[in-house]
């Protein structure tokens, strides 16, 4: 997501500083982040926060953690939180590459990908957030019957994931290829990019995977 740098970003950062996590530059502290232990959400690449704020305010049971690499983007996701004041939100501005060292000792209940960038180049397919790298990582943090929701318009990056997610030991559950079509559209929540390019035509792609026994 491209964006001109933000005009008092600091100065606005400081007014929402409530919403980041609390982090040492290397690992997030969950707890002192969000006080209490519920079960551990993620959002990886939440963008400008409208799907993370209608998330955790439809779930106040669970600390809600999102995940973005670009802080102006991430600051407009957290001014979002901040309005809607979302108790149980928090961000971190990283690289899900990370992710291991971030949530070291974490167990993650759900995850959630929705619009990652589809890298279509083959030389750069590692750094799609459904690559078996990520997807070992994930992996490596899933809680047992924790589940991963993925979303895209992208039918080459959902049918690449669908392949990644079999051979790295996933079960993938209510695979859809048109998920507004679809009963699963009653409980769905549009994130900013899937508003956009479902308006623009596009079918938007979804599935669940967990962990096989
Ligand atoms: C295409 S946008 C989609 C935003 C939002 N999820 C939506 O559906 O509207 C992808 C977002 O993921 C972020 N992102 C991409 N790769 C990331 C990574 N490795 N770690 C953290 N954030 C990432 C980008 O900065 C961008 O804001």
């Amino acid at each position: 997501m491209r964006m001109r740098p933000k005009k008092n970003r600091e100065a606005r950062l400081l007014k929402v500083e409530n919403f980041f996590a609390v982090c040492d530059g290397e690992k997030i502290d969950v707890q002192q982040s969000f006080g209490e232990k519920r079960p551990l959400w993620l959002e990886i690449g939440c963008g400008k926060g409208a799907f993370a704020a209608a998330m955790s305010t439809r779930h106040p049971e669970v600390n809600y953690l999102a995940f973005e690499r670009v802080i102006d983007v991430m600051l407009m996701a957290m001014e979002r939180a901040a309005a809607e004041g979302c108790g149980n939100l928090r961000f971190c501005s990283c690289n899900a590459e990370n992710i291991c060292t971030l949530l070291e000792g974490e167990k993650l209940d759900r995850v959630f990908i929705n619009f990652c960038d589809p890298w279509p180049k083959k030389r750069n397919a590692k750094r799609r957030l459904t690559s078996p790298l990520f997807l070992e990582k994930y992996k490596s943090l899933l809680a047992p019957g924790a589940r991963i929701y993925f979303k895209t318009d992208n039918r080459d990056l959902f049918d690449y994931s669908v392949e990644q997610f079999d051979s790295c030991g996933y079960v993938a559950e209510n695979v859809c290829y048109d998920l507004h079509a679809s009963p699963l559209a009653e409980d769905n929540i549009q994130t900013e990019y899937e508003k956009t390019f479902s308006e623009k035509g596009f079918k938007i792609n979804y599935l669940e995977a967990y962990v096989k026994e």
